[in-house]
């Protein structure tokens, strides 16, 4: 078998976050611009490439593959990508494919995923308010993300929730996010706000650290925490009252690095190492020329891939990464 992906720290890398797209139909205030100017279409990589990409990372051992955004099913003819990425499940060459999604058009697309092979999908909801929710996605209507939900399970797709959390209304909301998810039999995972896109912004006021929201949920819900399971950010915990899980995701408070196993790629073949470094390294030129050129590419970028992302708390606007959150779907 071809050699496997691994980096410069011996991290062997298993799983590859792909973004298909930089455009979004919602507008969240912590991921993008309330004007943002999205790449003229002949940078992004066309679904051809997409594959054909994805192909070369699976041949040389990723495993588990994510499609991101943007919001990936804003992405034309998006299925036939999930179409022709199936294969790779059927194969056995791929354990997991699956998808992080705002969910506003999932209704649509459920069961076409599901037949796809997927099993799994983040859906992003940080409140169950309708004017909040508004709010904080600028564009959203609530119930379009419900009923994508809704359809999702309805089509046997297991759905894990996302929410960032933020000082103020999340934190009075968590309790009914927690019940709805749980309700439901779906995972939530709360995420730290990171430092991504608009640096000018002072987030200290916003951003809430999930070590405080922790002890603020443990005087309500009896929490135990779950063996951590391979490489993921999040450290999860079981609610005795609900038998549901939540999910911490805290780059902020809590480095989860030294078991990085992950690389993303941008919707124009940018090779990013780590989320936290805004240095990439393109693989758009390279593929178009062959596979062996874009394999050189990438081997030579994952010997420079960071220990570890330099966000800080403390130093929030110094470790900010000017790129928008949007351009590689977290
Ligand atoms: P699984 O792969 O199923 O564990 O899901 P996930 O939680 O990694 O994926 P999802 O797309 O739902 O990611 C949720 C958020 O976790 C992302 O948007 C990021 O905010 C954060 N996250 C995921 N991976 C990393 C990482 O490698 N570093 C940092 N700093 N944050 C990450
Ligand atoms: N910090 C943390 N998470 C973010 N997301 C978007 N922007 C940020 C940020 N600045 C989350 C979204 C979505 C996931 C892909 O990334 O809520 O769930
Ligand atoms: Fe779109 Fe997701 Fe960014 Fe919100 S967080 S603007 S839904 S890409």
């Amino acid at each position: 078998a071809p050699a496997p992906l691994v980096d410069g720290f011996g991290r062997t890398v298993s799983y590859l976050r792909l973004s298909v797209t930089d455009r979004c139909d919602l507008r969240c205030t912590y991921c993008m611009a309330e004007k943002m100017s999205f790449l003229p279409r002949r940078e992004v990589l066309s679904l051809e490439e997409l594959a054909r990409l994805s192909e070369l990372f699976i041949r040389h051992g990723v495993r588990k593959l994510r499609i991101t955004g943007g919001e990936p099913l804003v992405r034309r003819d998006i299925m036939d990508l999930f179409r022709d990425l199936s294969r790779h499940l059927t194969s056995g060459a791929l354990d997991e494919l699956t998808l992080t999604t705002n969910g506003t058009l999932l209704a649509r697309h459920a069961y076409d995923l599901a037949a796809c092979g997927v099993r799994r999908v983040n859906v992003s909801l940080d409140t169950l308010d309708p004017a909040r929710y508004r709010a904080v996605t600028r564009l959203g209507d609530i119930r379009m993300v419900l009923s994508g939900i809704e359809a999702a399970l309805e089509a046997g797709l297991q759905v894990k929730l996302n929410a960032v959390a933020s000082r103020g209304a999340f934190e009075s909301e968590v309790d009914d996010l927690i019940r709805f998810a749980h309700a439901r039999r779906m995972n939530l995972t709360l995420i730290e706000e990171m430092p991504l896109g608009e640096t000018g912004l002072n987030r200290g006021e916003s951003v809430l650290s999930l070590r405080d929201l922790q002890r603020d949920l443990s005087e309500r819900w009896t929490l135990s925490p779950l063996q951590r399971s391979s490489g993921g950010p999040a450290r999860y915990m079981r609610v005795a009252e609900t038998g549901g899980r939540i999910g911490l995701i805290s780059p902020m408070s809590c480095n989860f690095c030294a078991l990085c196993n992950r690389v993303r790629v941008s919707c124009t073949g940018q090779l990013y190492t780590c989320l936290g470094d805004d240095s990439a390294v393109d693989l758009r030129a390279p593929l178009r020329h062959s596979d062996t050129a874009a394999l050189d590419a990438l081997r030579a970028a994952l010997l420079v891939k960071p220990e570890r992302h330099a966000f800080d708390m403390s130093r929030m606007a110094d470790t900010a990464v000017p790129r928008h959150m949007s351009a590689l779907g977290g």
